[in-house]
């Protein structure tokens, strides 16, 4: 299994995933800055990923700072979450990661302690990432039954989390539990999260992965190829909203025309239990990234272009949401609810 980022000889180390599926490396980091940009750059990316990278950005920031004093610590620190906050707005997991990592150098009684304190928080962050989605993988996997045909859209494998992941991580153990489970992705325009990263983790890992277009989602559903469909989050509201790759609600939506159950994966992390949907604010990337390079156009110059990130479906058309705290199903509030009762 991929192992997405890792904290290597006082650097954090993570796969360069703007290089994949051609070429697999490792790219190191010794400045929050960098880490800032990697983020940006979708160098890292999946929520739980930048999450993580976002703590040990901070771990970074608290080492390239010289600060003697906690109080001074936490004025560097409070600068360095603003920095990594801003590069991304819409996945939760970012927000919640620098919170705990700020809110455990409050704590502590001095710099030193400080420092030394969000390191060991940071990694555990790390290494409770893959227990987690381990623990929601086999939440999910009695779901999936032997011969079963998922589709997923976008990435939330291995490669968007620390390791094993969350919707992939369903369909992992599954395939773990003995069950034969076959995978349709879609290639997830713009970026191409399904073909570049999903085809070539499920394939790198051996299960049984079928590359379409996003217009074939109609068309796999209407000719029964599909008997399930499971994608990960970016954020997941205390109402059931679910905020993932753009093009998520169009899968959800032609899911439901054709009765086909809808699930998604996540962990407790990805849940916004203060916000509502209009306050919410989707990324809007680069219109290049829609109408091409320069050197290699596929609409012409100087078309006006609209480049949402994310969309948001709606929870009835989702028929359980997987976590490591259990199944959640319709009603939301409640249900949502009483998973965080039990788990905090
Ligand atoms: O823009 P990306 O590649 O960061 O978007 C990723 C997704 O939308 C994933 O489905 C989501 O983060 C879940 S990852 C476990």
């Amino acid at each position: 299994m991929l192992r997405t980022i890792l904290w290597k000889n006082d650097k954090v180390a993570m796969i360069d995933q703007t290089k994949l599926p051609g070429t697999l490396e490792y790219v190191e980091y010794d400045d929050y800055k960098g880490v800032a940009d990697a983020i940006k750059r979708l160098v890292i990316r999946g929520a739980p990923a930048i999450g993580v990278a976002a703590a040990f950005g901070m771990v970074l920031a608290s080492r390239q700072s010289s600060a003697t004093t906690l109080k001074d610590l936490l004025r560097d620190l409070d600068a360095a979450r603003t920095y990594l906050r801003a590069t991304r707005p819409t996945a939760v997991n970012l927000v919640w990661a620098l919170n705990k990592i700020y809110d455990t150098a409050k704590m502590s009684t001095d710099a030193q302690t400080a420092r030394d304190v969000i390191f060991k928080e940071a990694i555990s962050m790390a290494e409770n990432d893959i227990i987690t989605n381990k623990t929601m993988g086999r939440n999910g996997s009695v779901l999936f039954g032997d011969g079963d045909t998922i589709m997923t859209h976008c990435n939330a494998g291995a490669l968007a989390t620390v390791g094993y992941g969350t919707a992939l991580g369903v369909i992992r153990a599954a395939a773990e539990d003995g069950k034969s489970v076959q995978v349709i992705a879609t290639e997830t325009r713009p970026i191409q999260q399904g073909s570049r990263l999903t085809a070539f983790e499920l394939m790198h890992d051996g299960i049984d992965v079928s590359l379409i277009s996003d217009t074939a989602v109609g068309y796999s559903m209407a000719n029964g190829l599909i008997d399930k469909v499971v994608v990960g989050a970016d954020r997941i509201l205390s109402t059931g909203h679910v905020y993932n790759k753009i093009g998520t609600y169009q899968v959800a939506t032609m899911a439901r025309q054709h009765n086909i159950p809808f699930y998604v994966a996540a962990p407790l992390s990805t849940f916004d239990m203060d916000s509502e949907p209009q306050d919410v604010v989707i990324e809007m990337r680069r219109s290049a990234e829609v109408s091409g390079p320069p050197e290699n156009r596929t609409a012409p110059e100087g078309v006006n272009v609209l480049n949402p990130a994310f969309d948001m479906t709606p929870p009835e058309l989702i028929s359980g949401i997987i976590t490591e705290a259990g199944v959640a199903t319709a009603p939301y509030v409640e249900s949502i609810k009483k998973l965080f009762k039990a788990n905090f």
